[in-house]
């Protein structure tokens, strides 16, 4: 168990601000003791052994690149090795320079999922639902691995991408691929600051990781990603004043527009809700703006960590249908998402040796719990036949435990 007295380095400035001679004690995620290593590892320590989560909730970096790829047929052995060895590749690239807060969250799609282990997804773990509103759509395209890299130099992000790829080479098809950067003052490419009402501290960390209430999920998160293409030339046809209404915050400044005088379909209006108790539900965002001048490309790649990606699912919802429906989110009218897919994002200890958190996953699943119990019962016989569904696997190549 990791003492909090002694970890990290006193002169870490880290998004958290979380002082290592110091531990947190957050309410919602019980009985856990959160402490800042580094600026990029928080361990969870708890009475069940610490877990690691990936690093989803860092200071914004300069700079970002964006892998989502589909696994090959037949490659799932593959790919679960790989995901064991990610985190030495990410090592070896960051040793290089380590100054420059280079990190990498890696994602898992529920097709992969379904493929990769023979174990119930995680409770929240689906492909993403198009969200249809009567003018916009929020697509659904595919994705099975998700690679979030960022740092503050783009060389950097650019060797991970590449050692990433080579890793996987032979395994995989490229669904999409972005790098990203930051512009100016945090600003996306319609001109606005980008990332000031994010959660930090430990806000961020309760709106972002799974709590000790899911366990074995606890420190997970689920994230959702869209590439954005704005049309520059109707947003900037916009008076300042017209675009600043589309925002809700004033461009230059970044200040928040009053309530009573923020138009109902400003973006950040649809996008702040709140839980029946009237708690505000936070997302972590960390948006890149990406281009390409000569082709006359402008984009906003979304990002958006959860606890529970119902909560970013209600916000696409306000900003795709409206709210009320039809009252959709004017900046939809300047920027069509044209990728949209969602991933669970586990524990580096899941990463490094899923073993237990998949047999804690069984156990908890009826119906693989029920196959347990009856082990003479004729037909299938172990819960790598089935999904959380309950449908039959037959056939499936899924076989972490046998291969
Ligand atoms: C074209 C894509 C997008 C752009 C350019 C964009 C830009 C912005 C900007 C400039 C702000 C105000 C500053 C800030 O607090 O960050 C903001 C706020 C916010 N955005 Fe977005 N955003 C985009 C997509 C999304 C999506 C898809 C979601 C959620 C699914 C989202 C959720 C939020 C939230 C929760 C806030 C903070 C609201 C508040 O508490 O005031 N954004 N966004």
């Amino acid at each position: 168990m990791l003492d909090p007295q002694k970890a990290g380095s006193p002169d870490v400035s880290t998004f958290f601000q979380v002082s290592p001679t110091s531990a947190l004690y957050s309410p919602r995620l019980a009985h856990i003791w959160l402490t800042a290593l580094d600026e990029r590892t928080l361990v969870f320590d708890n009475p069940q052994g610490g877990v690691t989560p990936q690093p989803v909730a860092v200071f914004p970096s300069r700079n970002a690149h964006f892998l989502v790829l589909t696994v090959r047929e037949g490659a799932e052995g593959a790919v679960r090795d790989f995901l064991t060895d990610v985190a030495g590749i990410i090592r070896a690239v960051d040793f290089r320079a380590t100054d420059e807060r280079l990190t990498c969250v890696v994602g898992i799609g529920a097709v992969l999922w379904d493929r990769l282990f023979d174990a119930p997804r995680p409770a929240s773990l689906r492909s993403f639902t198009p969200v249809v509103g009567r003018v916009h759509t929020a697509v659904s395209t595919p994705g099975d691995l998700l690679f979030h890299i960022r740092a503050d130099r783009p060389d950097l992000c650019f060797e991970l991408a590449r050692q990433i790829m080579d890793a996987l080479s032979g395994c995989v098809d490229v669904a999409d691929e972005v790098q990203g950067f930051k512009y100016f003052d945090n600003r996306d490419l319609l001109g606005f600051v980008d990332g000031t009402e994010n959660p930090r501290n430990q806000p961020a960390l309760e709106a972002a990781l799974v709590g000790s209430d899911e366990a074995p999920l606890t420190g997970s998160s689920y994230v959702i990603v869209q590439k954005y293409i704005h049309d520059m030339t109707s947003w900037d046809s916009l008076s300042v004043e017209e675009q600043s209404q589309a925002m809700g915050r004033h461009k230059l400044s970044d200040i928040e527009i009053p309530d009573a005088e923020k138009a109902d379909n400003a973006h950040v209006v649809l996008n702040t809700i709140e839980a029946p108790d009237g708690t505000e539900l936070k997302i972590v965002r960390e948006n890149m703006p990406f281009g390409r001048p000569g082709s006359e490309e402008y984009g906003t790649y979304y990002i958006g960590y959860a606890s529970d990606p119902a909560v970013t699912e209600r916000m696409l919802e306000n900003m795709f249908i409206g709210d009320p429906p039809g009252n959709h989110d004017r900046i939809l009218d300047f920027s069509t998402a044209v990728t949209g897919s969602l991933f669970f994002v586990p524990t580096i200890d899941f990463l490094d040796d899923p073993t237990d958190a998949l047999e804690a996953l069984r156990r908890q699943d009826p119906v693989a719990r029920m196959k347990d119990e009856d082990r003479h019962e004729p037909g299938p016989t172990s819960a790598s036949e089935y999904v959380n569904d309950g449908s039959l696997r037959i056939g499936s190549l899924k076989g972490a435990d046998h291969e």
